[in-house]
């Protein structure tokens, strides 16, 4: 069995190839987190690995694909063999397609669900009933401000939000009393490749469309660090203190009421 010390807090992320995963991971890594990022692209994961080994960090890279509940399996069993027992677990892979609910193909709504909801639900069963047998740990769902106000033309993306939530509430009553938390990260507009598949005219249609139901009022995004430091926070709260659910928004430009 392998010591660890209480202050010792491994941590896994998921979707840390890219966007807000990726910036969690440094984070967490600056806060003194040992890492295991997961995503299927590895060799991104590898590259931000090697940024946290040099800056004097631990992080090692497993494959996953949150879709494959055998990959999800053994992700957890390599993590855990390569850091330790988890205390940090960053769901957060996702992904992010354009329809109307009534032409969206049934299939396909369904993979969306299938990364964003049922995929977060397969690493609560892969690591969840260890942290609740240790009596301690954290588990982070990245959320979206789409789960407190639906966008239209991204219904299965509303719809795996919405479930991600519900299932996290649930959960945080579910958990009480036990020392693990579950906390929701809900970020607004962030830079990330999400959405950079898109051709230009679904990004005009998209935006047109949001804008008329209130979203999208400015033009301004966060950047991916932004989501990551409201992570670090969350799982940094002492014990005895839930940050159940943190939403961040990007700041519109300051308007100079001097300016004609
Ligand atoms: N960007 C925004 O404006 C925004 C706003 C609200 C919420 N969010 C949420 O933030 C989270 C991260 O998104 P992002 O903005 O950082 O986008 P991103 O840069 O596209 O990152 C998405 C990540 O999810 C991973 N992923 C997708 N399918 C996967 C699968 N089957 N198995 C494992 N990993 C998978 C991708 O890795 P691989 O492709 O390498 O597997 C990638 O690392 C998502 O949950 C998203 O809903 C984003």
């Amino acid at each position: 069995m392998r010591f660890q010390h209480p202050d010792r807090r491994p941590a896994v992320v998921t979707g840390a190839s890219s966007g807000i995963g990726a910036a969690a991971a440094l984070a967490l890594a600056a806060a003194g987190c040992p890492i295991a990022l997961g995503a299927r692209r590895v060799d991104r994961c590898a590259e931000v690995a090697e940024r946290i080994r040099a800056a004097g960090g631990e992080a090692v890279v497993h494959a996953l694909d949150v879709t494959d509940p055998d990959s999800v399996k053994a992700f957890a069993e390599q993590s855990t063999r390569s850091l330790g027992d988890i205390e940090v677990v960053v769901s957060n892979a996702g992904g992010l397609a354009v329809g109307a609910v009534h032409e969206v193909d049934t299939d396909e709504f369904g993979r969306e669900i299938d990364v964003n909801l049922m995929g977060a639900h397969r690493l609560v069963r892969a690591f969840v009933p260890a942290m609740v047998g240790r009596r301690r740990g954290d588990i982070v769902f990245v959320s979206s401000d789409v789960a407190r106000r639906a966008r239209p033309f991204t219904s299965a993306y509303t719809a795996s939000k919405w479930g991600l939530e519900g299932m996290a509430h649930a959960m945080q009553m579910e958990l009480e009393g036990t020392g693990v938390r579950a906390s929701i990260v809900r970020p607004g507009p962030t830079r990330s490749e999400m959405g950079t598949g898109f051709s230009a005219e679904e990004f005009e249609f998209l935006i047109a469309k949001w804008q008329v139901w209130g979203h999208a009022r400015h033009p301004r995004a966060l950047r991916a660090s932004a989501i990551a430091d409201a992570i670090v926070s969350v799982v940094s709260a002492p014990r005895g203190v839930h940050l159940n659910a943190v939403e961040i928004s990007p700041e519109a430009s300051v308007v100079d009421p001097e300016e004609p």
